[in-house]
């Protein structure tokens, strides 16, 4: 059995991790301002704190899900962003490193451009927005750190939210619940995949052999999609009149965001590990949890 420890597991992907970790690992799960028990509470600036931690609890896996993941809050801090995003992670892959604990960074799809999908896991780099940058910059430490570390890069999540506001993709309905006319953006490809295929993904993945778990991963949904089509099915399930819909076929962000950065999941495929399931059904199951 593995002690995994799982930063950002007051987060909607750390949540997630810990719940189907849990079914067989010992895992420890560690956040920060939303912290309570059984999650710890560690600060990741605080470089002492993260040594005794990891000295008092020594996991033999650390999960680094922890991160500032929402792209125009990046763009308009950069200092905060590579602090948290990419000094947070490299101190933490060093401290693993230095008590040989497997470390998984999750990354994201943002690493990319979105001009020439679909990347395979040795793509080059190239993020056209400071998000995507901070978490490029990271993935070049941890791996630097050490090659035997994993990079695990995912697309646009949804699952279990605390609050609809919490996805990229939930907002969306959040949105057409509080207007009759609402506009979304039509023209960025999107691979929504639920935060436990991912956790499931990983638990299979830890299974393996340490040396098969080294470098980089890609894990994905199958299921292409602008926000605008999401918010189709969300209208569906939610019995809202699509005629409200508007579809925007420009970008209309603050930061920048890439076309189409589809991932392909080459190396996890080779290994028969796949968890996906259908967007419609699994999000009006989220759904249901906040509109009854
Ligand atoms: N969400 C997506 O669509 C998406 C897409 C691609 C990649 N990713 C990547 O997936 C990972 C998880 O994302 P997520 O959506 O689950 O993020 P999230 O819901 O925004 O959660 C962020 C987590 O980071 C923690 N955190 C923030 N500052 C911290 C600090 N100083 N010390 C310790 N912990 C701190 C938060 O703790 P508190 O809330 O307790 O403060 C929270 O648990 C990230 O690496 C992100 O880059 C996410």
């Amino acid at each position: 059995m593995n002690k995994i420890v799982v930063t950002g597991a007051t987060g909607l992907l750390g949540r997630a991790l810990v719940k189907i970790l849990s079914q067989s690992n010992n895992v420890i799960g560690t956040g920060f301002s939303r912290a309570k028990p059984p999650i710890e509470q560690l600060d990741l600036h605080d470089q002492a704190a993260i040594t005794t931690f990891l000295d008092t609890h020594q996991p033999n896996v650390l999960v680094h899900a922890a991160a500032e993941r929402k792209p125009d809050i990046c763009e308009n801090d950069h200092q905060a962003t590579i602090a948290l995003n990419v000094q947070a992670a490299e101190f933490l892959a060093r401290q693993c490193k230095d008590r040989d604990i497997q470390f998984m960074l999750i990354s994201t799809d943002y690493v990319f451009n979105g001009q020439s999908a679909p990347y395979i896991e040795g793509a080059q780099r190239s993020p056209v927005n400071f998000y995507g940058q901070s978490k490029a910059q990271a993935e070049q430490a941890v791996l630097a750190v050490s090659p035997q570390h994993t990079i695990v890069r995912v697309p646009v999540l949804y699952g279990d939210v605390e609050y609809l506001a919490e996805s990229a993709v939930t907002v969306i309905a959040e949105h057409m619940l509080k207007h009759t006319n609402s506009a979304h953006d039509d023209w960025a490809v999107r691979f929504p995949t639920h935060v436990e295929d991912i956790a499931l993904t990983l638990n299979d993945l830890l299974t393996q052999t340490r040396d098969k778990q080294n470098g980089i991963f890609h894990i994905s949904g199958n299921q292409s999609m602008t926000k605008y089509d999401m918010a189709v099915h969300i209208a569906k399930i939610l019995n809202i009149d699509t005629q409200g819909l508007e579809a925007l076929p420009e970008p209309s962000q603050t930061a920048a965001r890439p076309y189409n950065c589809a991932l392909q999941d080459t190396r996890l495929n080779t290994m028969n590990i796949v968890h996906q399931r259908d967007f419609a059904t699994a999000l009006a199951k989220v759904l249901s949890q906040h509109t009854s």
